[in-house]
């Protein structure tokens, strides 16, 4: 079976196609799964790079990969959501639970894999290989929209890094819950932007990001905004959501949950594999309401390629490698 792997953290370079016995499954809730297209996201250039290797603990050779579109191979037999034969999409785990700190193993990255079933929903009707791309990004834009927050239609919300896997689910989504959608990105991004759903997008490189509207929401996905700058930007009421987890944006925001004099309100996204948003993103997008924004798609032969776009300025949306005929 082969897998891509790394043996030294490095660039796009280090990443090899390799042969790895055949994953065996060891525990009653986990299912065999063929892969057929993989989603790439930043955590796994930064796995790459070894800069969570004090998190992320490797065995060597190491794994890449975290979104996947495949086929049920084989099911626990505690496993009763899925069956065998199944099209299946998710942001996965390898490891047998969920971490405390919340980090997965990843290792989508390979011809069929073994992972925790929860991590997977079915996918019914029609569907493409594109549905990779909603794991982790929709997941995340999901947590930050539809759990810091409870979006009314009509409301105001202002996604800054809108171009990006997470930011182009985050305005879809913000648009599917009514609210009125202003996207920062590159101007290059505009009519693609609008597209999707957005009101009014603006150009971060040449025009002042916050000024002279007041948001309800405020998600800065890319985190390069300051809260306290934000404030002015806000509605009374209106809460500031950072893509960002660090120390201290996780102390401010426990303050502004135990504080409800906290201005402005604060929250940070930390994604897990949730199981009950990637069913919702399914729905949606069976119904047409939102659709993966896959903007390349790579052979299997060309992962590093992948990586190399992905990681370019020229990237947008997601980047998708494809393993073979579904
Ligand atoms: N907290 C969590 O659980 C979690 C989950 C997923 C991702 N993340 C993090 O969230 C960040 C975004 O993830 P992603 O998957 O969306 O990344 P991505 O696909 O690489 O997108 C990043 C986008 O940010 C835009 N950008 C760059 N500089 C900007 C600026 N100064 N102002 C506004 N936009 C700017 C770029 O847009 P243009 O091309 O238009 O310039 C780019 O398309 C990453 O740092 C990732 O590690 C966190």
């Amino acid at each position: 079976m082969q897998a891509a792997v790394f043996r030294v953290y490095g660039g796009p370079d280090v990443i090899d196609i390799t042969e790895l016995p055949e994953p065996a499954m060891y525990a009653p809730d986990q299912v065999l799964i063929e892969v057929h297209a993989v989603a790439l996201n930043p955590l796994d250039t930064r796995i790459r790079r070894g800069e969570l290797s004090f998190f992320v603990r490797q065995s060597w050779p190491a794994r890449l990969g975290h979104d996947v579109f495949a086929t049920v191979l084989a099911c626990g037999n505690k496993v009763t959501h899925l069956r065998v034969g199944d099209k299946v999409a998710g942001f996965i785990d390898r490891s047998h639970c969920p971490s405390l700190m919340g980090f997965v193993r990843g290792g989508a990255l390979a011809q069929r894999i073994v992972v925790r079933a929860n991590t997977l929903c079915a996918v019914r009707g029609a569907a493409t290989a594109d549905v990779a791309a909603l794991g982790l990004a929709g997941q995340t834009a999901s947590q930050a929209l539809l759990d810091k927050t409870h979006i009314q239609p009509g409301q105001k919300v202002l996604i800054n890094g809108a171009s990006g896997g997470v930011g182009s689910m985050a305005v879809q989504i913000a648009r599917q819950l009514g609210a009125e959608v202003t996207a920062v990105a590159g101007a290059e991004h505009c009519h693609w932007l609008e597209a999707l759903g957005a009101t009014r997008v603006l150009d971060y490189r040449t025009e002042q990001v916050l000024g002279d509207v007041q948001y309800d929401v405020i998600y800065d996905v890319v985190g390069v905004l300051k809260p306290a700058q934000a404030r002015s930007s806000l509605q009374a009421g209106g809460i500031f959501i950072s893509n960002i987890p660090s120390l201290r944006g996780m102390l401010r925001a426990a303050l502004s949950r135990l504080l409800p004099t906290w201005r402005p309100r604060f929250a940070v996204v930390w994604v897990k594999p949730d199981y009950r948003a990637m069913e919702r993103l399914l729905s949606w997008y069976a119904c047409g309401k939102i659709q993966p924004a896959v903007s390349a798609r790579f052979n299997w032969s060309q992962v590093r390629e992948a990586f190399e776009y992905m990681e370019s300025p020229r990237s947008y949306g997601k980047t998708l490698v494809l393993l073979g005929k579904l």
